[in-house]
């Protein structure tokens, strides 16, 4: 979450990909993506499955490397960084599937990045847990035990704890019971109201992504083919570019 004594970011810009390329082996699955997100902001990327949206969460966070083009976190160029590195400069990334580990509780998950990331301030465990009520009832349970819905509202308080500036977010809703849609979309517009943190978020529910987003990517074949100002767009006009 952002200092309040920071320094003015360049452009005003926490995230830019510019130019970016990535794959598996001989295959190249990201061509050319570009994208921003501003300070507070929140970018979504959309497009239908297997069109490359993890592949290019995990080249953000360094999992898989650039094959070309740069990832800049808040001015400064990160395209060649390790992963641990990104996550000290301020990236946290909830992966799709919501991993967590299951046999520890729910505290404990939430320990083990209050250990990995201390802050001097402290805290940061009880402010995650303000936002997930649910989350806080359940703390000693093992997470294994957890429904997909508490799982991911987990995972979420579980970045947070590392008092990122960039959260990652890779389709939050998959799988996910529609009341608790609800409070993950209440949970992620508090975060970028109040505490200004800047979102990527990967989602295919275009509704809950249009609610929250400030602008968009759509992505095929690895490649952006449409983007712009979520305030822009006409209703049911993503619906129909997303259409199969
Ligand atoms: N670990 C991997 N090794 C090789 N190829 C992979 C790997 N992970 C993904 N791919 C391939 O890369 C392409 C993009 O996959 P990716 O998971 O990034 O898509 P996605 O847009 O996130 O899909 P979904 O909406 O299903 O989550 C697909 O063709 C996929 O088969
Ligand atoms: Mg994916």
């Amino acid at each position: 979450m952002k200092d309040d004594d920071s320094t003015p970011i360049p452009g005003g810009e926490m995230l830019r990909v510019e130019g970016l390329g990535s794959g598996y082996g001989s295959t190249q699955v990201l061509f050319d993506v570009s994208l921003g997100v501003p300070e507070g902001g929140l970018c979504c990327v959309m497009g239908r499955n297997g069109v490359g949206k993890t592949t290019l969460m995990s080249t953000i966070m360094g999992l898989i490397r650039a094959r070309g083009g740069q990832v800049v976190l808040a001015g400064e160029d990160i395209t060649r960084t390790e992963p641990y590195e990104r996550v000290r400069a301020g990236i946290a990334y909830v992966p799709q599937g919501r991993d967590c580990f299951p046999q520890l509780t729910v505290m404990e998950n939430l320990r083990v990045v209050a250990e990995a990331c201390p802050h001097p301030e402290g805290g940061a465990i009880d402010e995650a847990l303000e936002l997930f009520p649910r989350v806080k009832e359940l703390l000693s349970r093992p997470a294994g035990f957890l429904s997909g819905g508490q799982m991911q509202q987990l995972a979420i308080a579980r970045a947070l704890v590392a008092r990122p500036r960039l959260l990652l977010l890779d389709e939050p809703t998959e799988g996910i019971q529609p009341s608790i849609i609800l409070e993950i979309e209440e949970a992620i517009a508090q975060l970028k109201q109040s505490a200004g943190l800047s979102i990527v978020l990967v989602e295919q529910y275009v509704e809950f992504a249009m609610r929250l987003a400030d602008t968009y990517v759509v992505m095929d074949g690895g490649r952006v083919v449409e983007a712009g100002d979520a305030g822009a767009l006409e209703d049911g006009s993503l619906q129909e570019m997303l259409a199969v």
